[in-house]
């Protein structure tokens, strides 16, 4: 290890030490940043039975700035340690921030492989010119819970001469024996696509196949992901730049899947046609990534946050010295051609006393409601100045917000024909709404103005169920939650 990366761990560790009194908006079943800012979820893998949720954390400053890793780890997604910030910029090649990356275990060794940031100075637009993105490998140590051995991988020269300097965000998978890499990527005339790499050795790759839309989607896909699920390929973006279209693409940035079909995967590179399915139809969602865990499942999380928001809405835990979350894990299954999200079975251990209640109450934010509508029935539910409206003659479901809880968040929809079934997930400042076991998904972040909100559920015939849930308990590292 260099000085700069004791310089920079000693910085994190004093950072740490500025514990968060004010616990207002504290999540209690979700992870946060101890202290700071968090964004992507990165290097998502289970190692040795345990559960590894890196992240990509700003201890400094709650609004963002350098980049480092987070560490979280649990062996049953309920007791958390926090294990402090594993992964540094304290490289030439990745020296202005350690930016997204992908997990890939393989004979007892964890592998990571991230996007180094570097902006150089001088006159420069850092879109065609004057920034570094490299994608660069490191290993775990279990014995201090670093990583060592860094080493580069490609660099901006490796990359196809007609992208811009925007290329970043490696997920590394392993098919039919290969290793293969994606890589998001912004092309010189401003057009988002995915590169596809290959390997027999995890250490030298070799481009395979540029992945793109017929038509032009975004100018920038951040953070790629692809994985099966039931023999159906799929490929996860975040694009950027996609205009707002009816009532969909409201939110500043993307975040959704491609299905990718065998026709086109033969041909050297790859154009999608079909559609575009939103991850998440609420206000806070970003960057997800998945992973594959010991049970063969394959689970979801993402940023509970949107950049380059702040125009829109914001989030008053700022001023408390924090911002920004991670949702809840979620399994993944496909069901009637659509990828469904449901919170992992695990979950159900947060729940505690079962609440009977007529229609309305007032509760403490730290609850989960599953309501059946078994007769298809138009319903509303409000909970503390959210609301949401399902409307079975128009088919379409809304979140809003009726009052100032949502800091700016106004109003978001999506067309569905029939809900039979909805799961409501509350914590202290978020809401995660799964509609038809997961079919279609609301996230949103939420400031309540008391300790308890009322909470309204209106529909004739709907059944609701009610408990009242307990939040992650927090080992080594507690003092931060
Ligand atoms: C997505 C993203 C990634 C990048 C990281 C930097 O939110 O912009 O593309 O690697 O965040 O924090």
């Amino acid at each position: 290890m260099n000085s700069l990366h004791s310089t920079i761990k000693d910085f994190v560790k004093k950072q740490e030490n500025v514990i968060i009194t004010d616990k207002r908006y504290r999540l209690s079943y979700h992870l946060m940043p101890p202290v700071g800012w968090l964004n992507d979820p990165n290097g998502l893998c289970q190692f040795q039975e345990d559960y590894h949720i890196f992240f990509q954390y700003s201890p400094f400053d709650a609004e963002g700035g350098l980049k480092l890793w987070g560490h979280f780890k649990s062996s049953d997604f309920i007791h958390w340690d926090y294990m402090g910030a594993p992964l540094l910029p304290d490289e030439a090649y990745d020296c202005h921030g350690v930016y997204s990356g992908s997990a890939y275990c393989e004979d007892g060794k964890l592998h990571v492989f991230y996007t180094g940031n570097v902006k150089y100075t001088g006159d420069f637009d850092y879109i065609l010119e004057g920034r570094g993105s490299a994608v660069i490998q490191a290993e775990y140590d279990s014995s201090n819970g670093m990583f060592s051995n860094k080493s580069l991988v490609l660099e901006n020269k490796d990359y196809p001469e007609d992208l811009s300097c925007h290329v970043r965000d490696p997920k590394v998978y392993k098919e039919d024996g290969s290793y293969y890499m994606a890589l998001g990527a912004r092309s010189k005339s401003d057009v988002g696509e995915a590169l596809l790499w290959k390997s027999d050795d995890l250490k030298n790759w070799s481009l395979f196949r540029r992945i793109t839309s017929r038509h032009k989607f975004g100018f920038m896909w951040e953070c790629p992901d692809i994985f099966s699920i039931d023999s159906h390929k799929i490929l996860s973006i975040s694009p950027q730049g996609v205009e707002k279209s009816g009532i969909r693409f409201w939110n500043v940035y993307q975040s959704g899947w491609f299905l990718l079909s065998k026709e086109s995967e033969d041909c050297g590179s790859q154009s999608i046609s079909g559609d575009f399915h939103e991850w998440d139809y609420g206000f806070d969602f970003y960057a997800p990534q998945t992973f594959q865990d010991e049970k063969g499942r394959r689970i979801l999380i993402g940023w509970m946050g949107m950049p380059d928001a702040e125009e829109y809405y914001q989030n008053p835990t700022v001023e408390l010295g924090w911002q920004h979350a991670l949702t809840l894990p979620r399994e993944l299954s496909f069901k009637n051609g659509v990828v469904c999200q449901m919170p992992v079975k695990e979950m159900t251990a947060l729940r505690q006393q079962k609440v009977v209640f007529e229609s309305t109450l007032e509760i403490v934010p730290l609850f989960e409601l599953q309501i059946e509508n078994p007769s298809g029935e138009s319903f509303s539910i409000c909970a503390g100045g959210m609301e949401f409206i399902y409307d079975k003659i128009k088919g379409r479901a809304v979140l809003q917000f009726s009052g100032t809880e949502g800091c700016g968040r106004d109003m978001r929809m999506a067309d569905v024909s029939d809900i039979f079934a909805l799961s409501l997930y509350v914590d202290s400042s978020s809401a995660e709404w799964f509609l038809n076991h997961g079919e279609f998904v609301f996230t949103t972040r939420f400031y309540p103005l008391t300790e308890k909100i009322k909470l309204e559920v209106n529909g004739q015939k709907i059944l609701h169920s009610l408990w009242m849930l307990s939040g992650f308990e927090f080992g080594h590292g507690s003092q931060f939650f």
